[in-house]
């Protein structure tokens, strides 16, 4: 089944192509006008996705050689997201389902990201545990079975991704900031201060941001000098707390629950401190670790269609009064 799939949750637009899950095309333009502000302005990434959504489908549609005749289903994220950017991407899609009288299906953007180490590692099969980490969302999921998932940790204040933007921007860095403080990061010496882990010394399975962005804030106030000179260090110091925050709630589940295969995604699995440290600790537990390639880890609309493509395959479809969910949950989610 040629599926096409649209992307619009937040500051980038994203189309892509699909046959029979695999992907044959996939192009994302990321909204670079937000750098400045900080963080997204909402009307600002809706107004962007009007303006890029069809040339990036006339541009993802050449790019496969697939005529739109031939498109047989569309997906489109529903959720979690802005809603006005969703519903510039749901617009579209229907549009193309109903001229077309194809099926459409609304698809989890959560459960797009939890999916994408699969692309690059077709033999990746539930049971397994996922680390998601992006700029909105810091989970973690036993995956039993596609749509069976089990929350197991979740962030109690700050998304991970949310973090290294916030320090970015106290940095001067621009917005988002977690490739820059990993570019940084890397000149520094991730000993020259150290900050404090999240949930350290602690049991369960949660995370927390909040405190290790408000030591790296206070540091940087009380000691301006320090800062301007060593700012490389102090950034490595930041990437390692992050890390190891990411990364002690996630083995202790790992153990504990006796899962063999880790996955990682979202926006922060592009940082490789974070990939080299999980690959170290799941290999000295003889498990597997899997992860998306770089252009897969941020947002694309290559894993919407996947999704998609799974779940029309199981008989579901929406009708056209689908619409947009600002805080849509994982579907299939228990909590244990
Ligand atoms: O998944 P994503 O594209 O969008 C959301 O769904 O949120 O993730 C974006 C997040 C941003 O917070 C960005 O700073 C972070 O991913 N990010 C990184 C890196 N590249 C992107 N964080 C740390 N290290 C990186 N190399
Ligand atoms: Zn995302």
């Amino acid at each position: 089944m040629i599926v096409l799939s649209i992307e619009t949750s937040c500051d980038e637009t994203a189309a892509a192509i699909l046959d029979e899950g695999a992907v044959l095309s996939s192009v994302v333009a990321t909204h670079w006008m937000h750098a400045r502000f900080g963080g997204v302005v909402p009307e600002l990434a809706s107004r962007a996705h009007l303006n890029l959504l069809l040339p990036i489908l006339d541009q993802v549609m050449a790019d496969s050689a697939v005529a739109l005749e031939n498109v047989e289903a569309v997906a489109v994220t529903r959720g979690p997201g802005l809603i006005g950017s969703l519903l510039v991407g749901i617009s579209l899609a229907k549009s193309v389902a109903f001229a077309r009288n194809i099926p459409l299906i609304g698809v989890n953007h959560l459960e797009g990201h939890m999916w994408s180490a699969g692309f690059d590692n077709p033999d990746l099969e539930p049971p397994f545990l996922a680390l998601l980490v992006s700029g909105g969302h810091t989970l973690l999921v036993g995956v039993e079975g596609f749509g069976d998932y089990r929350l197991i940790g979740q962030t109690r204040d700050d998304a991970a991704g949310e973090a290294f933007d916030k320090v970015a921007v106290l940095c001067g860095l621009g917005y988002p900031g977690g490739a820059a403080v990993e570019k940084l990061s890397a000149e520094g010496n991730r000993e020259f201060h150290s900050f404090p882990v999240g949930m350290s010394g602690q049991q369960g399975y949660d995370f927390s941001f909040s405190g290790l962005k408000t030591a790296v804030a206070n540091f940087m106030r009380r000691n301006p000098t320090v800062v301007s000179d060593h700012l490389s260090d102090i950034l490595a110091g930041f990437q390692e707390a992050a890390v190891n925050s990411l990364l002690e709630p996630t083995l202790r589940a790992f153990d504990a629950f006796g899962y063999r295969t880790l996955t990682l995604s979202g926006g922060v699995a592009a940082n490789g401190r974070l990939r080299q440290q999980l690959t170290q600790a799941v290999e000295a537990r003889g498990g597997k670790f899997l992860f998306p390639g770089f252009a897969l880890c941020t947002d694309n609309a290559a894993m919407t269609g996947w999704v998609g493509w799974r779940r029309l395959a199981l008989g579901q479809r929406d009708d056209f009064d689908l619409s947009g969910e600002a805080n849509l949950p994982l579907p299939g989610l228990r909590h244990v």
